[in-house]
């Protein structure tokens, strides 16, 4: 297989065959060569067709076989059904990348052709884009490679999509807004490379400052989180995800092929790497045009300058909501401000300029704006006014943007009629981050915001995790020799102890005598649950008692679950039952940590009962994560405030959840037998106090379904 450093290659080749290549202007095959013709591709251009002759200057060779040349890139247009034959030619001439634009495979369920491809192509050398793509572009070749429209504007957005459709229209609509563009890569049916390779090259290319991704479906999920994380610490990466509803998950697995993983686990895996995750098209393209043209704040305070009392109450709310700071020091604000406002509007945050204020006015606040050391952003707003002059408005906000986009970030909403509307649109051509509706434009700060936090981010080691691995393993064989897919009970616990993970004093006991026993030894009171494979839902079959007192209510409980069980079920075998430890009150939580079929090993966090059955109060993680992280993921979720003690309560052993977290996923992490755990409930008691896992549940594979 090639190595990274040669994924160079697909992004600058020297020589590039169009494999299909024909005269007639009206087919795909012809459209590619013109596109690389007139993108003034420097290097050379080899049109393939068994028919020969010249196309567009360049001699047309009936085999690429017959080129003496190397081959950096071939891209194939020809029906599928020919296919592999090229690729097979391909290989014996030794190209080093295939963009495969031909559709038919396995996005139609054609799954084997593309196989074949795939295997013939990583066993030649051979790596493969697509297929079912529309062909890369990329702007440091310069070349265009695609059948998508000519003349793409340069400059620093870097584009991956999975849908050819959506990313031919975005070459139309970056021209239209006045983004340039670094690359623009289709990945289609993601038979061989995927986003992660792609993003190995683009986070070092230096034309690229924002990288702007279009995903339906993750193949190898743990590999692009990995990158991703690498790669957002460089430069921000902009994420719109389809299939966020049930029924958009349908129409994209049939689309591309590959099923989408759970919106929410995407989300917050995506939210672990840093990642700026879009709800559209719309709001990715204004992200990544502001991101590319906007230098990083010096620091978190923001300033709004508005002229209405409504708008710039709804900027504070956008600004709550997308994490921009507004500053606070009111006597600096104050003296800033004192000058350009008049004395019935307000200098504190927002500065209201009222109704009164004119383009001109606007003018001097945000020059006053920009000269203050303590402000480090700007959101400029207004709303249409007998005093608001659209040519100064166009002429004024434009001059002031060329001034300040190199000093501070600054965004705009201007809201009105017709001559507002055509203001803004002149404006936006002209690159300004202008908006009609103040949460578009607050929320490029917020992602600004992040992008600069995410530098920031602690790169924290990975601790090694203090677990016994043989005990363990041990348990783990114990139960797969005894045909099980389940953990009971008190192999569960063991498995805790191993872990390191607190968890109540138990014992089994095989009877009455032993039962007593183990009371005596743990003390009174204690809980008793009966021990059998064959009864999983122990309540329902009468096998819990809980806070039994002395002997007497011991001896009571046992007889009565022996009884119950037997009668719930009378073949079941009955090992004995577990004694443990009446744990003391506290907050119940829920960790549970399992296998996801797109990203792997993954934890959950959240608060037990109704916060996580009704509420679905949750967050997750991908492993492996470092503690910084899972302190993040703690405070995500909702309830988060009655962690730190609400009502009088005292502050949670926060230290001993997130302890509780990465041991639980480096478990699942180090075992692959193991499929899920989950720790329910968690009991966590106040600040150094520690926390107790009362339930826990292990599954693990069947060996069938590992075998497979
Ligand atoms: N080597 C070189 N050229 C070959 C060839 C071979 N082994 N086999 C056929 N050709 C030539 C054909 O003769 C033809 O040239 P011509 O116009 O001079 O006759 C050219 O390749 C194209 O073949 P043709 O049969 O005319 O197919 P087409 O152009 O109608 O369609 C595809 C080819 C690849 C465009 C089509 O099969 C396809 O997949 N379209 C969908 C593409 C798509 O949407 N991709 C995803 C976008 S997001």
């Amino acid at each position: 297989m090639r190595k990274n450093s040669e994924i160079k290659y697909l992004f600058e080749p020297k020589s590039i065959a169009v494999i299909g290549a024909s005269q007639n202007p009206e087919k795909i095959g012809y459209k590619i060569v013109q596109n690389i013709v007139s993108s003034q591709f420097r290097g050379n251009i080899y049109p393939i067709n068994p028919k020969g002759g010249e196309l567009l200057g360049n001699k047309i060779y009936s085999s690429i076989l017959d080129v003496e040349d190397n081959i950096d890139l071939a891209c194939i247009a020809v029906p599928a059904k020919y296919t592999f034959d090229v690729v097979k030619e391909c290989g014996k001439k030794g190209v080093k990348y295939l963009a495969i634009i031909t559709s038919g495979f396995s996005e139609v369920g054609n799954l084997e052709e593309e196989k074949k491809m795939v295997s013939y192509a990583k066993k030649n050398g051979m790596r493969i884009l697509g297929p079912n793509i529309f062909g890369i572009y990329s702007s440091i070749a310069p070349v265009n490679a695609t059948f998508g429209p000519g003349n793409i504007k340069r400059g620093n957005v870097a584009i991956i999509t999975q849908s050819g459709a959506l990313g031919i229209a975005m070459i139309g609509k970056t021209k239209f807004e006045n983004i340039g563009l670094s690359a623009i890569v289709s990945v289609g049916n993601k038979s061989d490379l995927e986003e992660a390779e792609l993003l190995e090259y683009l986070i070092d290319d230096k034309n690229t400052k924002v990288i702007l991704m279009y995903i339906e479906g993750i193949k190898k999920g743990e590999k692009l989180v990995s990158i991703l994380k690498q790669a957002t610490k460089k430069k921000p990466i902009v994420v719109i995800k389809s299939g966020r509803s049930k029924r958009g998950a349908q129409a994209a697995a049939s689309h591309t092929g590959s099923l989408a993983g759970a919106d929410e686990i995407f989300s917050d895996i995506m939210k672990q790497c840093g990642v700026l995750r879009a709800e559209s098209i719309e709001e990715a393209l204004n992200w990544s045009k502001f991101l590319s043209n906007t230098p990083k704040p010096m620091g978190e305070n923001a300033v709004i300058i508005t002229n209405g009392g409504g708008i710039g109450v709804m900027a504070a709310d956008a600004s709550e909501k997308y994490g921009v700071n507004l500053y606070d020091d009111f006597e600096v604000l104050k003296n800033t401000f004192k000058d350009a406002v008049p004395d019935f509007g307000s200098t504190k945050n927002p500065v209201d300029l009222t109704g009164q204020a004119k383009i001109s006015d606007y003018e001097i606040a945000i020059n006053t704006a920009l000269k203050n050391k303590e402000i480090h952003s700007i959101i400029c707003l207004g709303c249409e006014t007998a005093v608001i002059n659209s040519e100064s408005l166009k002429s004024t906000i434009k001059s002031i943007y060329k001034r300040s986009r190199s000093e501070k970030p600054i965004v705009f909403s201007f809201f009105g009629g017709q001559e507002i509307e055509d203001s803004i649109n002149f404006l936006r051509r002209k690159g300004v981050p202008i908006f009609s509706d103040v949460y578009e434009a607050i929320s490029c700060l917020g992602v600004l915001y992040i992008s600069k936090r995410r530098l920031k981010d602690k790169v924290e080691q990975l601790k090694s995790i203090n677990i016994d691995f043989k005990k363990i393993n041990q348990i783990i064989k114990d139960v797969q020799k005894d045909n099980r897919t389940f953990l009971l009970s008190h192999e569960a616990q063991n498995l805790m102890q191993a872990a390191n993970i607190q968890n109540p004093k138990s014992i089994l006991a095989r009877n009455l005598d032993e039962a007593t026993k183990a009371a005596e030894e743990i003390g009174y009171p204690v809980v008793m649950k009966i021990v059998s494979k064959d009864i999983i839902h122990k309540s329902d079959a009468g096998g819990v008692a809980l806070n039994l007192a002395d002997k007497k209510e011991l001896i009571d409980a046992y007889q009565a679950i022996i009884y119950n069980c037997k009668k719930y079920k009378p073949e079941a075998h009955i090992v004995g039952v577990e004694v443990s430890e009446m744990v003391k009150k506290g907050t119940e939580i829920i960790i549970g940590s399992r296998r996801d079929h797109t990203f792997g090993p993954i934890v959950m966090f959240g608060l037990g009962g109704i916060y996580v059955e009704i509420m679905k109060d949750v967050s997750f993680r991908a492993y492996p994560l470092n503690s910084h992280e899972a302190r993040i993921m703690i405070k995500e979720i909702k309830s988060y405030p009655l962690l730190l003690g609400v009502r009088g309560e005292k502050k949670k052993d926060i230290n001993s959840i997130v302890d509780t977290i990465l041991k639980v996923g480096a478990v699942l992490y180090n075992f692959p037998d193991i499929t899920d755990i989950e720790i329910n409930p968690l009991v966590v008691y106040k600040e150094r106090h520690g926390a107790k896992a009362v339930d826990v549940r292990i599954l693990l594979y069947n060996k069938g379904d590992l075998d497979e």
